[in-house]
Order: C-alpha cells, then sequence, then structure tokens
C-alpha cells in the first residue's frame, strides 16, 4: 500500500479517519505526521493557531496552559528545543519548522489551592490547536518523548507549573525522507479503539443501546 502513495492529496486522504457516522471533515483530516516540510510557518498563521488554543475551556476558567514556542527563524532556540527530545523523536522533529514545549499551572490563581484538571485543560488546548492548526493546512505532533526535568530547568519552568506535552507543528513534507521504519508507519491507516469499548451506559461496561 505505501508504495502507491505518490502525491500529499493521497497521503491526506490516507489518513483521513474513516468514521461511522461521518464527524466533521476537521476532526478527520487532524492526524500526526513524522514528515513536516521546511516551509516556514508565517507569524500570523501561528499566532491565530496559538490563538485558538487560547479560546479553550478550563476549570474555573484558569486558563492554566503555557507554550514556550521555538522557530527555525532563531535556529538557536530551535535546537535548544529539539536537543530536549529522545533520538527518536529528534530524528523527525528537525524538519518542522516549529517546536512547542506546553506547561500546564498546577494551582489555581484565585485560591492557591491544587488544580486537579491543569493538565486536563492543557490537553483541550492543545486540541484546539491542533485543529485550527489542520483548517489551515497545516498539522501537529504531540510528544511526551523528550526530557521534562531538563525542559524545566533550560527553559525556566517554574515549580508551580507541569512540563506537559510538545509538539512539532508545521506543513506535511514527503515520507520517503523518514526512515524506512517511520515512513511505514507514515503510509498506515489510522486506528482506534471501538466506540462500545470507551463508551459505556450508566455503569462500567454497562452497554450505550445506541
Ligand atoms: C500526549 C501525547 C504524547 C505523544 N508522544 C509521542 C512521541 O513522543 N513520539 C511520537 O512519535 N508520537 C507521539 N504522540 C503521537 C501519537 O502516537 C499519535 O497521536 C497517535 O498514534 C494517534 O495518531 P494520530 O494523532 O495521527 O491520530 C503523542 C501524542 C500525544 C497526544
Amino acid at each position: 500500500m505505501s508504495t502507491t502513495i505518490t502525491t500529499g492529496a493521497e497521503l491526506e486522504r490516507l489518513k483521513r479517519a474513516d468514521t461511522v457516522p461521518e464527524v466533521h471533515e476537521l476532526i478527520r483530516s487532524r492526524w500526526s505526521p513524522r514528515a513536516f516540510s521546511s516551509r516556514e510557518v508565517p507569524p500570523q498563521v501561528l499566532k491565530t493557531i496559538l490563538e485558538a488554543a487560547r479560546w479553550a475551556a478550563s476549570s474555573y476558567n484558569e486558563q492554566p496552559w503555557r507554550f514556550l514556542v521555538a522557530t527555525k527563524s532563531d535556529p538557536a532556540a530551535f535546537s535548544k528545543f529539539l536537543d530536549l527530545l529522545v533520538p527518536a523523536n529528534q530524528s523527525w522533529v528537525k524538519n518542522a519548522p516549529v517546536l512547542i514545549i506546553m506547561a500546564a499551572k498546577k494551582t489555581f490563581s484565585h485560591n492557591g489551592s491544587q488544580n486537579r484538571f491543569g493538565f486536563h485543560d492543557a490537553g483541550q488546548a492543545l486540541a484546539h490547536l491542533a485543529l485550527q492548526a489542520t483548517a489551515m493546512g497545516l498539522h501537529t505532533h504531540a510528544m511526551a518523548g523528550f526530557d521534562h526535568q531538563r525542559a524545566r530547568t533550560e527553559l525556566g519552568i517554574p515549580d508551580d507549573f507541569d512540563v506537559a506535552a510538545a509538539v512539532a507543528l508545521g506543513y506535511v513534507g514527503s515520507p520517503d525522507d523518514l526512515t524506512e521504519h517511520q515512513r511505514q508507519m507514515e503510509l498506515s491507516k489510522r486506528t482506534r479503539k471501538p466506540l462500545n469499548e470507551i463508551v459505556f451506559g450508566a455503569s462500567w461496561n454497562a452497554p450505550l443501546p445506541l
């Protein structure tokens, strides 16, 4: 199957989620590439994508998310971020034009108590960011594979924040620029658990008749 993909449009078609019932095109079209093109992300596009993240919902409207952003236009910053990633991620992220590291505030600003949903809400902000990027013809790839402790120290992330995900952002590139293993993952269909495995009725494992 992999050898039949020759154009970007074919790749996007292959990666589009097969959903039943059909969901919004934007959700079907988001996927996490490893092959990024070196095409720069214009500042206004980057700003729009971050603005979408800003409008995510959060517990007490705390907005616990923070985004540290390095672009290829600042090579020193980009290499500093890249160097935090595990080698398996570095090998493909090096081609992406933008690298983001997210943090999530652990406490509520209004009373200082623990915010159990800081990470959760940062995840929602990431989903907004990813869908806005998709709507604008870009893609994101979130990563847990980086040195969180070094990120904290080297990027000056305060103790009151959890280090959350790293995210590569940019335009899709050619799968042929990847290693063979990565190329195979790039050219495989996306899969999910069936709905009845993740959705229950009113008690655990009870089926929801839909
Ligand atoms: C929090 C988080 C951490 C992830 N960490 C990595 C990672 O370190 N390396 C990687 O190649 N992909 C990583 N992924 C990407 C997932 O493997 C990917 O989202 C999943 O396989 C579903 O594919 P899709 O996003 O194309 O639908 C991560 C995704 C998320 C949301």
